[in-house]
């Protein structure tokens, strides 16, 4: 028997695994398909939700080396992925996986979060959703489906809180993706208009074979400013064997206490807006004050070489004149929730300086203009492009490599460094590669630009090809 057995020419129905595909026991698909295994345990942690913009990998690193236990990639549209090509990006030293239409990095992660690292995905189909997941598959731990995004763009293409109402199509995605990717599956819902309804659909997905279920406690038709839920959680828990990891309005380690006296069957905590303001709240002795925490992030962006515009939009959300604009009508949102141990600092602590407005921050155009406010990120920024001049030059005298990269980047890559001479494209084993460029279908959105905040035209776009399912 040979990798296609992970090969994606079978056609899927709705409820799951076509009958054509030989059921193979996950473990041995996994050897067959050169994927590494995961054992990721779901309980006891806790957990950077998805975030489109915020949670790239900057933030994800820090939220490890802060606490973060797990942590998810924003989520990515499965059809983006899929028509990624994968690509070791030797100078960032990442894992770069780069449009093959437009060039443009739809993913790019780090080989050290591969055990705590959760791919999400968006999808409406289980064919598309089984191919994105083993494209990433041997660069993570976990694959989530997005279950739960409320947003136009998803809806119109039957993905996100649509799925919600489609529980035939969203359990038909997951048992696909349980029965042909050798890695634990999650799923991230919102809750339904009552507990009965959110603890039968619960149950149902838990049947599917998914090794956690991720809920956050809002109906779809609930915005962020509007009080979650908490009372949903323990009754969801105690009727599930698998791990409840919640979610929704989490915004301190003071209210992870709270919520597990509420809860105690809840197996984990995930948070989104905390940690977008401050990725350290996950740190057990209390988060970094926001001003370190705003150099901290600028250093990584620099260090993982990130496209500035996202950055500039994560400092912006960090950005002490943010924090009142964040408020939620039920609990402000600390942006310096206080230490658990107001007489310890964090090993890691810059020395208070003082921030510039952040109109500053907003008429900024490069990294070097953040220089001029972040104490400490000249010095970051000249030993990386020095390190990456050097490096360059070093792949420059491999031609195969140039050319190699000059055919799989395309022509204009806005998240990575300009010279295409700085990848060395290598195949991951098979099965991997085999997905490739298989169904290159409609133009959806990936990390940079996210499903919650797709451009006009993309969603145009998309409403074109897409019909609504509900
Ligand atoms: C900037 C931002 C981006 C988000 N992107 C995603 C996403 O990609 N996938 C997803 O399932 N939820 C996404 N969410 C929702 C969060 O994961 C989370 O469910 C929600 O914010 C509630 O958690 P919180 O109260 O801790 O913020 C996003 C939220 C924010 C604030």
């Amino acid at each position: 028997m040979s990798a296609s057995v992970l090969s994606t020419s079978a056609s899927f129905s709705v409820s799951g695994t076509p009958a054509s595909w030989p059921q193979v026991p996950r473990r041995i698909a996994s050897r067959l398909a050169g994927i590494s295994e995961s054992e990721l345990d779901y309980r006891a942690k806790l957990v950077l939700a998805p975030m489109v913009r915020c949670g790239t990998l900057p933030m994800r690193m820090l939220a490890l080396q802060h606490g973060a236990g797990i942590v998810y990639s924003p989520e990515t549209i499965d059809r983006r992925l899929v028509r990624s090509n994968r690509v070791e990006n030797v100078v960032a030293n990442t894992i770069d996986f780069i449009d093959s239409d437009d060039g443009t990095l739809n993913l790019r992660v780090h080989a050290s979060e591969k055990s705590r690292l959760v791919i999400q995905i968006g999808s409406s189909d289980p064919e598309n959703a089984v191919k994105a997941a083993l494209k990433v598959a041997n660069d993570c731990a976990g694959i989530d489906l997005n279950c739960g995004c409320p947003k136009k763009f998803s809806i119109v293409s039957a993905m996100g809180a649509a799925l919600l109402s489609e529980p035939d199509r969203l359990c038909g995605i997951l048992t696909a993706l349980v029965e042909n990717v050798p890695l634990p599956i999650s799923a991230k819902i919102r809750m339904l208009e009552t507990t009965e309804k959110t603890i039968e659909l619960a149950k149902r997905i838990e049947k599917t074979g998914v090794s956690a279920l991720g809920l956050h406690c809002r109906l779809r038709s609930e915005r962020p400013q509007d009080p979650g839920h908490w009372e949903i959680f323990e009754p969801v828990a105690t009727a599930l064997k698998i791990p409840l990891i919640a979610n929704g309005d989490i915004f301190s380690l003071d209210d992870v206490e709270k919520l597990k006296k509420i809860a105690p069957s809840v197996s984990s905590f995930m948070m989104a807006r905390a940690p977008e303001s401050n990725f350290s709240i996950f740190n057990r002795n209390g988060p970094i004050s926001p001003t370190a925490a705003i150099i901290e992030y600028a250093k990584a962006a620099v260090k993982y070489d990130m496209h500035f515009h996202n950055c500039k939009y994560v400092l912006m959300q960090m950005w002490p004149a943010s924090q009142k604009r964040n408020n939620t009508k039920n609990k402000p949102l600390s942006s310096a929730p206080p230490r658990l141990n107001p007489n310890e600092t964090h090993q890691n602590e810059e020395k208070e300086v003082e921030l510039p407005p952040i109109t500053n921050l907003s008429k900024s155009k490069s990294f070097r203009e953040l220089c001029t406010f972040i104490p400490g990120l000249t010095e970051v920024l000249d030993v990386c492009e020095t390190e990456r001049a050097e490096k360059s030059a070093a792949l420059g005298k491999l031609d195969l490599a140039r050319k190699e990269s000059a055919a799989e980047l395309g022509p204009e890559c806005p998240y990575v460094p300009k010279e295409d001479i700085m990848y060395q494209v290598k195949r991951s084993s098979a099965g991997l590669v085999d997905i490739d460029r298989n169904t290159c279908g409609d133009v959806t959105v990936g990390e940079e630009d996210s499903n919650c905040a797709a451009p006009v035209d993309e969603q145009k776009n998309e409403r074109k090809k897409q019909k609504p399912s509900d």
